[in-house]
């Protein structure tokens, strides 16, 4: 069902709050903001919401402070950072609850804004407690989210506060359910994931839903070892998750019975040790010596996952091929990422690590779209119910 969003309420002299995801990497020693891309993303709705005169409260969550005061988790450097984005002022409140905010929050005029404190300073926020959810809706008129990195955690400010004011998506949570949505229910075809990562065991679920949707699955990164295994080949000291092999198995008979082309490596670089010096060589995966382990695809392999993805129309992309840390490990995802960018499919960066790799190589913009989410994507994909979208009201 679709959700109602932010043109479908009266903003205009309300306040309004505004649920971002700005949980945005740190550098510790200076307190600099390392990647501002989900900041960026949420800029179409806050400067929607000035435009229209409305009072903007926005508030996140920065890392994981654990329900107490962090000095390097509060919300000063983003609010600096947001300040030189829109060109305007952006303060930052004492707090994210009680009677001094709620005051700043109504001395605020039509087309300004106010960042909270970090709502994880209070552990009441995690633990959706009531009276901190009804706090939070005290601050406000209309409940906004746009966070849809977090829309998998059922928290405050993300569920609890939803109970009590007008809930509706803004354009950022609009636009991710949008492309996800279609991934799932109506996919362009011929339609391909490329699906990587260290273990089988994290993307099972991922691999599961995908499988009864897409026409090609190609599977690289670690927990390619353990699918490999599971068709008898010798994997030598690569990760191998044995309790999977079962569940590896029927993946791959699941995959047949559906006719869905599902392709593993053929050649793998592997090297004696995960390290950057350590010696490594390419081999076909039926050489694979007992001494060594898989560190990532070779150049056949990604010659033929390229030549699966040039005929699709839809492609959709999660997690590395390698040990993408290591540079000497990383050209099997890096020459994925180039082909990615190149192709005139619908091309969706399903989130985490993997969106973390396309912005880092500078190749953003030339994907059709870079999830904002990591867990939150990946459990959306997976099939399941996000708490935060769920809280939203529905269209009619
Ligand atoms: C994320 O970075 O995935 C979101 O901001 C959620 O953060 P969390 O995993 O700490 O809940």
């Amino acid at each position: 069902m679709q959700k109602k969003d932010v043109v479908d309420v009266e903003v205009g002299g309300k306040r309004i709050l505004l649920r971002v995801d700005f949980n945005v990497p740190l550098d510790m020693s200076t307190g600099a903001i390392k990647d501002d891309s989900r900041i960026r993303a949420s800029l179409p709705t806050i400067k929607y919401l000035l435009d229209h005169r409305a009072k903007v409260i926005l508030c996140s969550h920065l890392g994981r402070p654990g329900g107490r005061v962090d000095e390097g988790l509060r919300m000063k450097p983003v609010a600096q950072h947001l300040s030189q984005l829109i060109n305007l002022t952006v303060d930052v409140a004492p707090d994210c609850v009680g009677s001094e905010v709620e005051e700043r929050t109504r001395e605020l005029r039509e087309g300004s804004i106010l960042l909270l404190e970090n709502l994880r300073f209070h552990p009441e926020e995690e633990a959706n407690k009531a009276w901190f959810a009804r706090d939070l809706a005290r601050l406000a008129d209309i409940y906004v989210n746009d966070a849809f990195g977090t829309a998998h955690r059922a928290h405050a400010s993300t569920v609890g506060v939803a109970k009590h004011l007008p809930a509706v998506a803004g354009f950022l949570m609009e636009k991710e359910l949008v492309v996800m949505s279609e991934l799932l229910g109506a996919p362009r075809r011929p339609f391909a994931c490329v699906i990587g990562g260290a273990k089988v065991s994290d993307k099972m679920g991922l691999i599961q839903n995908m499988l009864r949707r897409v026409d090609i699955l190609l599977i690289g990164g670690g927990m390619a070892a353990t699918l490999l295994k599971a068709q008898g080949y010798e994997v030598g000291r690569s990760l191998v998750e044995d309790d999977r092999l079962d569940l590896a198995r029927e993946l791959l008979t699941d995959a047949r019975e559906q006719k869905v082309a599902m392709l593993l490596p053929v050649d793998v670089l592997v090297a004696r040790e995960i390290k950057a010096e350590a010696e490594s060589e390419i081999v076909p995966i039926a050489n694979i010596h007992p001494s060594s382990q898989i560190v990532d695809v070779g150049p056949e392999t990604t010659e033929l996952f390229s030549r699966q993805l040039v005929k699709c129309q839809m492609v959709m992309w999660n997690g590395p091929m390698g040990i993408y840390e290591i540079p000497r490990f990383s050209e099997g995802t890096r020459s994925l990422v180039r082909l990615l960018s190149t192709l005139t499919a619908i091309t969706v960066v399903g989130g985490g690590s993997s969106a973390d790799i396309v912005r880092e190589m500078g190749l953003g913009e030339k994907m059709t779209h870079v999830s904002t989410g990591g867990g939150a994507t990946l459990e959306f994909l997976e099939g399941a119910t996000l708490p935060g979208v769920e809280a939203l009201l529905d269209k009619m």
